[in-house]
């Protein structure tokens, strides 16, 4: 920010007319992403930020009455008019069209034993569960798996066990499929979280990134020959996607990308990648491996 300021400070002080000081974004954000899409794409992208969020989600129980999804089957929109009667949730898990694909997404690739190393509050875990594999979720936040087990509760995911452990040291030998739903700078979300742009740094994005790594390489030795790899953000940068995604691709040649479940029209180069202002949900990018050696 602070170069931004200085930047434009000497030029002579701050154009109001600056797309990023109008639309309340920091400035380099701006500068990163106009470098990236040019400077229209930056403008819709700061403008989808600043939209109001849909309200949506999967009922796994009864049928929930809303639009259905603009990709996913059973997926609903429902209207944000008035206050939501609890009673017609239940069985739904809210969470945006683009979360729901990655963890449908997830849960579709084979394995009967699947870690989450990253699982709370369970957006991807609620997936999971109707499934016929046998999970164990595991974050190391006590809070946020707090959150998890009132979701488990309530929807009842019998088949998945809740451990709090940090995914440097996954307590467990071997499983068919392990998902690293990975700790993001979050700027695919940032509609839905008004203040995390103010949090954007390039130190937190560094270590977001080391953290990624850090987590890709530890799951991976819990993969079974055979068994998949799955890795996750809800980031735009491509620092916490395509490029963690060949770096991990370079460390780990018995490690081949697969194709990520999920419409074609989302996936390229077998990754779901979402770009929100054209696609119109939250921007998720989604990989995965199969372990060849
Ligand atoms: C993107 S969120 C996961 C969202 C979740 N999968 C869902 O769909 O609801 C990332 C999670 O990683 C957890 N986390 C961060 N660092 C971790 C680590 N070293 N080991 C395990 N969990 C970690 C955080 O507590 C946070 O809950």
């Amino acid at each position: 920010m602070n170069a931004v300021l200085r930047r434009l400070a000497a030029s002579g002080g701050l154009e109001p007319e600056e797309p990023w000081i109008r639309l309340s974004h920091p400035g380099e954000l701006w500068e990163r992403w106009q470098s990236r899409y040019g400077r229209d794409s930056a403008i819709k992208l700061m403008e989808w930020n600043n939209s109001i969020p849909d309200l949506g989600g999967v009922p796994f129980g009864a049928p929930v009455e809303g639009a259905p999804g603009r990709y996913m089957d059973g997926y609903r929109y429902r209207e944000r008019a008035g206050r939501l009667d609890p009673a017609s949730l239940a069985g739904f898990y809210v969470q945006d069209e683009a979360a729901a694909l990655v963890g449908r997404g997830a849960a579709e690739l084979p394995g009967r034993l699947v870690v989450e190393t990253c699982a709370a509050p369970g957006g991807k875990t609620a997936h999971l569960a109707v499934s016929d594999a046998l999970t164990v979720s595991m974050d190391r936040s006590v809070e946020r798996m707090m959150q998890w087990k009132a979701n488990s509760r309530r929807l009842g995911w019998e088949s998945c066990m809740p451990v709090i452990a940090d995914g440097s040291a996954i307590p467990l030998r071997e499983a068919d499929k392990v998902i690293v739903d990975a700790p993001c700078t979050g700027t695919g979300v940032f509609r839905r979280r008004n203040d995390a742009r103010w949090g954007w740094s390039d130190a937190h994005l560094s270590e977001c990134v080391e953290t990624q790594s850090m987590l890709l390489d530890a799951s991976s030795a819990l993969v079974r020959p055979g068994g998949w790899l799955v890795y996750s953000v809800c980031s735009l940068e491509p620092e916490e996607s395509f490029e963690q995604a060949a770096r991990f691709e370079r460390r780990h040649e018995g490690f081949r990308r697969g194709c990520f479940p999920a419409p074609e029209v989302l996936v390229r180069d077998g990754m779901l990648c979402i770009f929100p202002p054209e696609h119109r949900v939250d921007g998720h990018f989604a990989v995965c491996w199969e372990r060849i050696a």
